[in-house]
């Protein structure tokens, strides 16, 4: 299902598909017959989820990306110190196909040049060189999660025209760097690149770099994690050759390109990107693909070299509703309706600090559940930062929601949203709340509006109406209403204070209260929200205690009191009166108890 990362990448795709700079490599004919107007972005994510633009599925060789591959594997093959004594790891700043070595070290500079490469590629163990070149095939299919196989033509192309690698080759058997038949290590070179692949492998082989060399789709490894290190480091300064420079401040990430178009770049930990455009600029990198990267590097805010906020960052959902129900007593049918359609909201509690990863893995999960939600609970209290793109993707997706008319409430006390909070919340659509209970009433109120077939509770009720004496006699209802004290208080008012004395029996007649106490943080927390039809005040007169709390009037309220002494005077006066009481007393506290219980249960439903 599509979400506001495709938008991103779209943006991203339009922008570059205009860029018609560059030349098709003609060097090697074959690569001179490609469409120059094919163009793909990919990103694939560490767990192995692909988002694909343009010609995702068009294949091409992979030519010099698959330098690194060759390198990782002559490392698992050979180990690191065996490999460092034919291949240094230092930037060259010369073009690819240089034919140079050290001049200190008598070394290819590293494994990205054709020197380098070819030497890597004369490491591969093997009897013969077919098993050789299928050893390194199986590795190249191990990253891409799928059998890729040789182009021939393409491979034919440039073994007829490849003189220049074969002189380097010849170099290399010359200085001792290749040990056994040049001719034979620079074929082998000509093969790994000639494989094909299309953006999505190369995306998903980047992703297996993020991903500390295991494929994220297939869980194969491909590559040892200390050799993934030394790979993306020598990836990061010599990966876009004379271009490298540019490429890490602009782009900043672990790259590698290929004459065939290919720019594959690793976001280590999080994600891999993959662009295909043939066109290429006078390095040999692919023009789209350096552009795209630039732009999705500053867009997403991927520089990897960007260490203000480590990716720290965990997405689940933590409770359908139903098994997690706000403070608010509701009445039973109100309580009926949530049980049946309370899986119709979630809750997601996003932590750490939200980057583009992080936030991509939420967006995704909220978005391919949103066709069963009415209502989605964004909770971002345990969020330490929000990057600008993570912000941008949140109000994204509220709008995204808002459509499919899905409501989104977010609970970001500290206003990490900042002004993206008022843009994300405009008068319809959705809410911004400072505690986690008050965003879930409101999810549960709309939930209601909509599905409640039931009689929801009355905004204001008679005093013959209120449930606590509706088992009364006339009689005792005459004997109890006389005593009673109407009582209106405005909205805001604070009707009792912890540690008061019993002050009454309270009766809602209209408006809200809340129960709320205040945390050692300063902070006021609501203990329950009551409605029109329920008390409160009974336990202090019952167990003779203070109040353990403050009650808050949420709106302008109507109340009746029984005033404690005429409560107690009941004993004597009107003792059927006081059992009725205290028996619709119970059953009050009884719900409560029963709500409160809901409220900590285990995830799913109670019997
Ligand atoms: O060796 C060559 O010239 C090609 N097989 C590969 C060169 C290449 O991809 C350079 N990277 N941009």
């Amino acid at each position: 299902m599509r979400n506001v990362v495709d938008g991103l990448i779209g943006e991203v795709f339009a922008l570059c598909r205009e860029n018609r700079a560059g030349e098709l490599a003609d060097y090697i004919p074959e690569l001179a017959a490609v469409d120059p107007d094919s163009f793909s972005l990919c990103i694939a994510t560490s767990d192995g989820y692909v988002y694909e633009s343009g010609d995702a599925d068009t294949t091409f060789t992979i030519q010099s990306i698959s330098k690194p591959l060759t390198y990782g594997l002559a490392l698992a093959d050979r180990g690191l110190t065996a490999v460092a004594e034919k291949i240094d790891v230092e930037p060259s700043g010369e073009p690819f196909n240089e034919i140079s070595l050290d001049p200190v070290t008598e070394r290819p500079r590293n494994p990205m040049i054709n020197a380098g490469a070819i030497a890597a590629a004369s490491l591969i163990s093997g009897d013969d060189p077919a098993q050789r070149f299928e050893r390194l095939r199986r590795c190249y299919s191990r990253y891409a999660g799928r059998e890729l196989t040789l182009d021939d033509a393409v491979y034919r192309s440039e073994a007829r025209t490849g003189h220049r690698n074969r002189a380097i080759g010849h170099m290399l058997r010359s200085f001792g760097i290749i040990s056994g038949d040049p001719d034979a290590a620079v074929d082998m070179y000509f093969r790994q690149c000639a494989i094909g692949v299309t953006c999505r492998d190369l995306s998903l082989m980047a992703a297996t770099l993020a991903n500390n060399g295991v494929n994220p789709v297939t869980h194969q490894r491909a590559l040892a994690p200390e050799l993934v290190e030394r790979v993306l480091s020598v990836m990061t300064t010599c990966g876009m050759y004379d271009a490298a420079g540019d490429w890490v401040t602009q782009v900043g990430l672990p790259a590698k390109s290929g004459v065939g178009g290919g720019v594959l770049a690793v976001l280590p930990g999080q994600i891999g990107i993959a662009v295909y455009s043939p066109r290429l600029d006078a390095h040999g990198n692919s023009v789209r693909g350096v552009q795209a990267c630039r732009e999705l590097s500053k867009r997403l805010e991927l520089h990897s070299l960007n260490v203000t906020r480590p990716a720290r960052w965990a997405t689940r959902p933590i409770a359908a509703f139903g098994g997690a129900p706000s403070r608010p007593r509701r009445g039973p049918a109100d309580r009926d309706s949530l049980e049946k359609v309370g899986r119709r909201a979630r809750i997601y509690e996003l932590h750490g600090d939200l980057l583009f990863a992080g936030t991509e893995t939420a967006v995704r999960e909220i978005t391919d559940q949103s066709g069963e939600l009415e209502a989605v609970v964004v909770d971002i209290r345990r969020v330490d930062d929000v990057s600008g793109i993570a912000g941008r993707m949140l109000a994204d997706l509220h709008d995204d929601l808002d459509r499919q008319g899905c409501q989104l409430a977010l609970v970001d006390p500290e206003g990490l949203l900042g002004h993206t909070t008022s843009e994300l919340v405009p008068a319809a659509g959705g809410r911004v709340f400072v505690d986690l209970d008050a965003a879930i009433e409101w999810c549960e109120d709309t939930l209601l509006e909509r599905h409640c077939a039931g009689d929801r509770l009355p905004e204001s009720i008679t005093l013959a109406e209120h449930p606590l004496l509706s088992a009364l006699t006339a009689e005792q209802f005459d004997g109890f209403a006389h005593g009673l004290e109407i009582r209106t208080v405005n909205r805001g008012e604070t009707i009792v204070r912890r540690g008061d004395r019993a002050a009454g029996i309270f009766l809602i007649l209209a408006g809200r209260v809340s129960s709320t106490l205040q945390g050692s943080d300063g902070a006021v927390h609501r203990i329950t929200t009551l409605a029109p039809g329920m008390t409160f005040g009974e336990m202090p007169m019952l167990v003779d205690d203070r109040f353990l709390n403050d009650v808050h009037a949420d709106s302008d309220v109507r109340l009746a009191v029984l005033p404690p002494d005429r409560f107690a005077r009941l004993t004597a006066e009107a003792p059927g009166l006081k059992v009725a009481l205290l028996e619709g007393l119970a059953a009050g506290a009884y719900a409560q108890m029963e709500a409160a219980i809901r409220s900590l249960a285990p995830r799913g439903r109670l019997g």
